[in-house]
């Protein structure tokens, strides 16, 4: 091959302003190297871009492309009409997170391209090269070739070098909420793993070699990838589609009802598509491209936005003490009841009490497809809405609303406002949403254009109400809550609920696997704290149970992250454990700082976070079926001072089967300098309250 043009990226800022029609190849490198993004094009039109992590071929050439449906148009082979280049060192505070400021350093390319094949069509690339990988997005710029479009496809593609191990969940147009699979590339089977499923009410699996993203890749060198995409807006959800005969995915998006992928029009910018790449799977948790990729908060006085700690008028219906619905004659929802748990949350320090089941509807609410259920605005007659939030702010508590909209989108956009105006009268600025079941529109999926679009309107009209918003079965999400800090916490998981299915539940190792995949994306609301293992407390006839140990269920407020976050149990079962219970009152909800300690997927996490704006630190580790010793090392604490570590940990005979309400409470005095080894059961786990000694 002659190479005719060879250009390289300075990077003082340049431009390059006219059309190549030869073979070109531009390397750009991170700031500290260790990635390289090169972008060739061939002569002949043809694109390719490929990623190098410390010298080696991480994503081998891979081609983009679309195909549009109205004009019919497949645009695949472009000439290069210019490049520019920047470079950005920045860092932004986050209204709440895992840190109180993060950093954002990279270097960008723009490559702007035309249609080779005759529709004269512009695209422009926007490539940012990050120290840990590489993301980019398309623009559709403003032009006269192109103004209203309908595309039919998206074909970015992915090769990876090699049968890795992959970290995956079906490819699925309406749910997430899979237990992950971990199997080399070529024995992913998306039927297979979808048909062990009995338990998640609505399946869309379309192809046995698709997976969703967040998709966690690792080579037999050792080295960690991460597919995903960042601020998905106004576009479907990207799954990934693998060829087994070369290791390459393609991007699938996920239809509308009559088929089409996207309605739009120019100028539109697509998602990022985000490849991060680290050597060490800390790295990978510790990475901050997906956040970095959105744009700043609309929110321009966030105030009003609180992290919360709060209990729910929620399990004792998962597992038959009552009921949703008020027909059955179990109403969990009535007033006496609610006050209970109020009672509760302002005895312990909770800031709110979701309740789930307060309004007419549940009687027919699942399984028909029907479009009328809920007004959200009508409660049972036993539920006194008035007094109630009334006796919760005598309370210094909030209640938490619930809008399960059953699916029917329709109905739930035409109540919206009105729903908004009724939490607000009485006192309640914090909703759960949930989608559960077929949408309507009917034909529209959980995870299409349209699902897209209404989600980004709930956030934006909840900002505009000042209502915070935590959304269930809802799209996975990309990091848009820099975006729209009010949109705080999302399901889109296979959550701690899970543990109620009759069937496969989960498995001890899920949580070791949750921050590398779907919490890339954002925080989960996973509902931890089960304190009691056999859920047959109100139905004896019940088989399933939670498979952790106790001393696990406390870690996992710190290691599955959420500003929305709920202590699952119920009141009683709390109460048989007091002593471990102090560690829930006390979690802190929002940080200032994250440290990832050590971790490998599928096996173990540990790590601290600094409570946000005070001198306490907490600290976990999880791990999967296996017991195994780890270690907390104290770096992070401030050196020559003196702390108290209050620990909670497995006991010695714990066992997330034969034992998994064992555990131990220990005092120990610590600092920057102590090395603490703890030993974790199967499905063990440990938590840890640090604060500075007088
Ligand atoms: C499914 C949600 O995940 C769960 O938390 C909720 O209780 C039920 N739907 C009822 O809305
Ligand atoms: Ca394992």
């Amino acid at each position: 091959m002659r190479i005719i043009k060879y250009l390289v990226a300075l990077f003082s800022s340049f431009m390059v302003a006219f059309p190549v029609y030869a073979l070109e190849k531009i390397v750009i490198h991170s700031k500290n190297a260790s990635i390289q993004l090169v972008l060739q094009n061939d002569g002949e039109g043809n694109f390719h871009y490929t990623v190098n992590y410390m010298g080696e071929e991480i994503i081998a050439p891979s081609h983009i492309g679309f195909r549009l449906n109205k004009p019919a148009v497949s645009l695949q082979k472009f000439d290069r009409l210019s490049i520019d280049t920047s470079s950005t060192e920045e860092s932004w505070e986050t209204v709440w997170g895992e840190e109180k400021v993060v950093h954002n350093s990279y270097k960008a390319i723009k490559y702007s391209m035309r249609d080779r094949l005759g529709s004269g069509i512009l695209v422009n690339l926007y490539f940012r090269v990050y120290n840990d990988g590489v993301a980019f997005r398309y623009e559709f710029p403003e032009q006269q070739a192109l103004a209203h479009f309908i595309l039919g496809d998206e074909n970015t593609t992915f090769k990876m070098n090699g049968n890795h191990t992959a970290f995956w969940i079906p490819g699925d147009y309406d749910s997430n909420e899979y237990q992950y699979n971990k199997t080399r590339l070529e024995d992913i089977n998306a039927y297979t793993a979808s048909a062990k499923e009995k338990d998640i009410a609505l399946k869309s699996v379309y192809d046995s070699n698709a997976v969703q993203t967040p998709l966690l890749l690792k080579t037999d060198a050792g080295v960690f990838i991460n597919i995903h995409e960042a601020a998905l807006i106004n576009y479907p959800v990207m799954q990934l589609h693998l060829n087994k005969t070369d290791h390459s995915f393609i991007t699938h998006l996920v239809p509308d009802a009559v088929g089409n992928k996207a309605y739009l029009k120019t100028p539109f910018r697509t998602p990022w598509r985000t490849i991060i790449i680290t050597g060490k799977a800390t790295e990978m948790l510790s990475s901050r491209m997906i956040i970095n990729c959105n744009e700043p908060s609309v929110i321009k006085d966030p105030s009003w936005i609180k992290p919360q700690k709060f209990i729910g008028m929620w399990w004792e219906m998962h597992i038959g003490k009552a009921n949703w619905q008020k027909a059955d004659g179990k109403h969990g929802a009535n007033t006496e009841n609610v006050k209970t748990y109020i009672d509760f949350a302002s005895k312990n320090g909770f800031d709110g009490v979701l309740v789930e089941g307060w309004n007419e509807g549940w009687e027919d609410w699942f399984g028909n497809w029907k479009e009328n259920v809920f007004d959200f605005v009508t409660p049972y007659p036993d539920y006194h809405i008035k007094s109630l939030s009334e006796y919760a702010s005598s309370r210094g508590v909030k209640l938490i609303m619930h809008h399960e909209t059953s699916g029917s989108v329709t109905n739930y956009e035409r109540h919206m406002d009105t729903a908004f105006r009724y939490m607000l009268a009485h006192d309640i600025n914090t909703v759960k949403t949930g989608y559960v079941g077929r949408i309507i529109p009917r034909g529209e999926y959980h995870d299409g254009q349209w699902m897209v679009n209404h989600f980004q309107r709930v956030a934006e009209k909840a900002a505009r109400y000042k209502i915070m918003i935590e959304a269930h079965e809802s799209v996975r999400p990309t990091g848009l809550h820099r975006t729209y800090p009010n949109w705080l916490s999302n399901e889109a998981a296979r959550g701690n609920e899970f543990n109620n299915a009759p069937t496969l539940g989960l498995n001890p190792e899920h949580e070791t696997i949750l921050p590398f995949t779907r919490m890339m994306g954002g925080p989960m609301d996973y509902t931890p704290g089960f304190f009691r293992f056999r859920l047959n407390q109100y139905d004896s006839s019940r088989t399933t149970r939670v498979r952790t140990t106790l001393a696990k269920q406390l870690a996992n407020f710190v290691i599955i992250y959420s500003p929305l976050q709920m202590a699952g149990d119920l009141p009683e079962n709390y109460a048989l454990y007091p002593d471990a219970f102090q560690f829930i009152r006390d979690v802190a909800v929002d940080w200032d700082e994250t440290k990832i300690l050590s971790a490998e997927p599928g096996d173990y996490i540990v790590m601290a976070r600094k409570a946000r704006n005070k001198d306490e630190w907490f600290a976990a580790a999880v791990t999967d079926e296996n017991n195994r010793s780890v270690s907390f090392s104290f770096e992070f604490l401030e050196p020559g001072v003196r702390y108290e570590a209050t620990m909670y940990r497995d006991g010695e005979a714990a066992h997330w089967e034969t034992n998994p309400a064992s555990y131990r409470i220990e005092k120990k005095k610590i600092t920057s300098r102590t090395i603490l080894p703890v030993k974790l059961a199967k499905g063990g786990g440990a938590a840890i309250h640090i604060r500075r000694l007088p």
